[in-house]
């Protein structure tokens, strides 16, 4: 069944895109739009055939969520997003972050969660923030769960744990860490590293089927990935307000001179105060 693209609103675009993104690696990439061409290899990721073009929110769904849901990576993708300040930090020193950005930004959030398999956050986030991490704001299923806790210091109160509405995978270190309750699974690392490692814990999470990952934070997960050179695309919402201290979205290692930096091609999204700097970083290959 094709819709024809002057029918399409942004409702009917949100729920092609997650038809996209839960497809699984087999199935066909077709886009069920008369109009739309999907081009995998385009920056966009689609273009206009023919004489319509789509209403500018439903252009803007499909500019920033199709390279999301289609390409050679999109079965197996892994994304990072973080809100930051103008000097770039997440959260204050005593991780108080609710909220950097704006409701645009909370609403893309929920929409991330909802296009993946697996949202991942650090045992901080969970600490401080308390998060559900479902997709309360917006159509679609909630991702599974993934808490890097690697000395299992995390008590079983969190809602993470204690809802168990969503699947919740913990992992940590072996050895370490309390019970935890029925719907919650616990991955455990037997290596001698402090580090959980990236690759560990996608192959982990890819093992059960887990294959489209979103990184949601903090800063110090979000680095892990990227120092591993395991994030296929980054989305930055840079919000207007200077903390002046706080806790670093970046923390890699040190580089003597600006040719070491990490470069990265970018688009950017207004978000309603906010803008959004959505690099990929391993492009098609
Ligand atoms: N602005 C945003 O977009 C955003 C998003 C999410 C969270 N936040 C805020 O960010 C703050 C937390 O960020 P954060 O950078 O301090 O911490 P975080 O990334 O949430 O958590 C870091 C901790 O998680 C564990 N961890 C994560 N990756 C690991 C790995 N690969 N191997 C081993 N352990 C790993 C470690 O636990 P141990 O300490 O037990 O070793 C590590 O110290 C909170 O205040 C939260 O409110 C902001």
């Amino acid at each position: 069944v094709s819709t024809p693209l002057a029918e399409v609103d942004e409702a009917s675009a949100w729920e092609l895109l997650l038809g996209l993104a839960h497809r699984g690696a087999s199935a066909s990439p077709a886009f069920p739009v008369a109009g739309i061409e999907l081009c995998e290899a385009a920056p966009r990721g689609w273009q206009v055939v023919g004489a319509h073009t789509p209403a500018a929110s439903v252009e803007r769904l499909l500019d920033l969520y199709l390279p999301l849901c289609v390409g050679p990576r999109a079965h197996c993708l892994v994304l990072a997003h973080l809100a930051t300040s103008l000097d770039g930090r997440v959260a204050t020193e005593s991780g108080n972050s609710q909220f950097i950005s704006g409701h645009e930004d909370l609403l893309h959030t929920h929409r991330l969660r909802a296009l993946f398999d697996a949202v991942v956050v650090g045992a901080s986030t969970v600490e401080h923030d308390d998060p559900r991490l479902t997709t309360r704001m917006v159509e679609g299923p909630s991702p599974t769960r993934v808490i890097l806790d690697p000395r299992g210091r995390l008590g079983c109160e969190h809602h993470v744990f204690a809802d168990e509405s969503v699947d919740t995978i913990v992992i940590r270190h072996a050895g370490h860490g309390a019970a935890m309750p029925e719907r919650t699974t616990v991955i455990e690392h037997t290596g001698a590293c402090d580090d959980l490692p990236a690759a560990f814990v996608l192959a982990s999470l890819r093992a059960r089927g887990l294959r489209r990952i979103f990184i949601e934070g903090g800063g110090i997960t979000v680095s892990r990935f990227l120092a591993a050179g395991t994030i296929d695309r980054l989305h930055i919402t840079v919000a207007p307000v200077i903390l002046g201290s706080g806790r670093p979205a970046f923390v890699l290692p040190t580089i003597e001179t600006l040719d070491a930096a990490l470069r990265l091609p970018c688009d950017h999204f207004p978000l309603g105060g906010d803008v959004l700097f959505d690099c990929p970083i391993r492009s098609v290959e």
